[in-house]
């Protein structure tokens, strides 16, 4: 019975991910051009002023209190998913609805959910962010956050907020990192949140929310080593905490594909339309023998079958990155975010990738 139960989870995450083959990537090549530089969308964009003086999407004016404020505010940011429909037991707390998205979130709307958290913890009163995102988004949204965001002040991604509140009210919250909490009221390291649909064996929980809504943590706080004080990543491309790169290299388009033989005259015509490429590796542990691989844009090799597996760079085709233990979709946005920095040699990619 319990193998069964195991089993139906493995294969369902194996069905998460959405990967396309390659013909299909061809329809790209069209609209290429007009996303370039172009991130209009139903927030307002970036406008490459560091004016703290902006409007938020829902037309009220966001005023930084520069008086110091007791930094008990919690902020609610909802993107979509389950927020309580009265409030009114939650004091503290102050919810602002982006939009209501049920589809997976884009970079675009990455960036600009970020734009709002970010105002949201830079403000002294704020004491940290909850973002409430649909469950499709919940890995990307985590795993984004915790690349861009390099702060002490609790975000909590989640699926609903009533499990989210206590992990960002807890003291103990703070100095891990982003955090997610998925709806069996576990709570994820943001760089290990499990796959979408993929709720057990994929990633990592670090604490658990009681039924009188108590956190019990599993670690004392730290940090995961990709975001670390010490990773390369924090170290070395502190530009992938901002937001300047987009109005430089423009929105990206990073798709995820799945291995099969194709010609290699097809993918360098790919490395017109695209900025990068994450492959699902096909099952095997080893695709050095895959044609996929391009000299002219980066491709990473993720696998999708397993709960957590590792693919190395010596498990790939010689031009290509292997993510490591990161899944298809994390290695997606950690690629995405890598382009919008202009993060594009193998060497480079080969250092930020676990
Ligand atoms: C995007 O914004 C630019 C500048 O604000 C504007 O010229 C353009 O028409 C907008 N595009 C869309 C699709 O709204
Ligand atoms: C905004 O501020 C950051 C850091 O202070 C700086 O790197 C960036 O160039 C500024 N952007 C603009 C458009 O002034
Ligand atoms: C905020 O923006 C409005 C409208 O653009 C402007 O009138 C006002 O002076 C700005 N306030 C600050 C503090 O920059
Ligand atoms: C936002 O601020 C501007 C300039 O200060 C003001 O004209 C406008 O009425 C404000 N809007 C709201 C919704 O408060
Ligand atoms: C800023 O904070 C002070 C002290 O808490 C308060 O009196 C004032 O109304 C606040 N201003 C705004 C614009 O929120
Ligand atoms: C919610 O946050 C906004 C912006 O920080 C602030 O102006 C507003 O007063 C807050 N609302 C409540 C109910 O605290
Ligand atoms: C708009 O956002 C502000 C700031 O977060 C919030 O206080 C206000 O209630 C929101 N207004 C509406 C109509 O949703
Ligand atoms: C992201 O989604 C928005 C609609 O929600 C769309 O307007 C935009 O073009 C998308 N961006 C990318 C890069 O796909
Ligand atoms: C936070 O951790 C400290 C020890 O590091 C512990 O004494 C305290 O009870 C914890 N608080 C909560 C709310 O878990
Ligand atoms: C957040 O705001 C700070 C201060 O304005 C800025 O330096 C940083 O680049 C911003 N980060 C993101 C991800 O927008
Ligand atoms: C994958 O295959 C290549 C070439 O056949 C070999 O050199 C490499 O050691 C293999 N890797 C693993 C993990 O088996
Ligand atoms: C971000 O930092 C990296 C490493 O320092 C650098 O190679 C890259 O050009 C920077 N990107 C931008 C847009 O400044």
């Amino acid at each position: 019975m319990k193998f069964q139960v195991v089993l139906s989870a493995l294969l369902a995450c194996s069905s998460a991910v959405v990967a396309s083959p390659i013909e299909n990537l061809f329809k790209y090549r069209a609209v290429k051009a007009s996303h370039s530089k172009n991130i209009n969308s139903t927030l307002p964009a970036w406008n490459g002023s560091n004016s703290s003086n902006v409007t938020y999407a829902n037309g009220t004016n966001s005023t930084t209190n520069t008086t110091t404020a007791e930094s008990s505010q919690l902020q609610i940011i909802v993107t979509g998913g389950q927020v309580p429909i009265t409030n009114s037991s939650l004091t503290h707390t102050n919810y602002t609805r982006l939009f209501n998205s049920s589809s997976a979130l884009n970079i675009t709307e990455l960036y600009n959910v970020a734009r709002v958290v970010n105002e949201t913890i830079q403000d002294k009163s704020s004491a940290g962010a909850v973002v409430v995102a649909n469950a499709k988004s919940l890995e990307a949204v985590s795993f984004f956050f915790s690349i861009i965001f390099d702060t002490e002040k609790p975000i909590v991604v989640t699926e609903d907020s009533a499990y989210a509140i206590p992990v960002a009210n807890n003291k103990n919250a703070t100095k891990r990192g982003v955090l997610s909490v998925t709806s069996d009221k576990l709570v994820y390291s943001g760089v290990f949140t499990p796959p979408t649909a993929c709720s057990y064996g994929a990633g990592l929980p670090v604490a658990i929310v009681d039924d009188q809504d108590e956190v019990k943590w599993f670690f004392d706080a730290s940090k995961p080593t990709l975001i670390s004080s010490d990773s390369i990543i924090r170290k070395e491309y502190s530009n992938f905490t901002t937001p300047y790169g987009l109005l430089e290299n423009g929105v990206p388009i990073v798709p995820i594909v799945y291995d099969g033989g194709y010609s290699s005259s097809l993918i360098d015509s790919l490395s017109s339309a695209v900025q990068g490429l994450v492959v699902v590796s096909s099952g095997s542990t080893n695709s050095t023998s895959s044609t996929i691989e391009s000299t002219e844009i980066p491709v990473v090799y993720a696998q999708a079958n397993t709960p957590l597996n590792f693919i190395d760079n010596k498990d790939v085709p010689k031009n290509a990155v292997g993510a490591g233990y990161l899944s298809p979709i994390k290695a997606q946005i950690l690629l995405s975010i890598a382009a919008v920095n202009g993060v594009t040699s193998k060497s480079a990619l080969e250092s930020i990738f676990p």
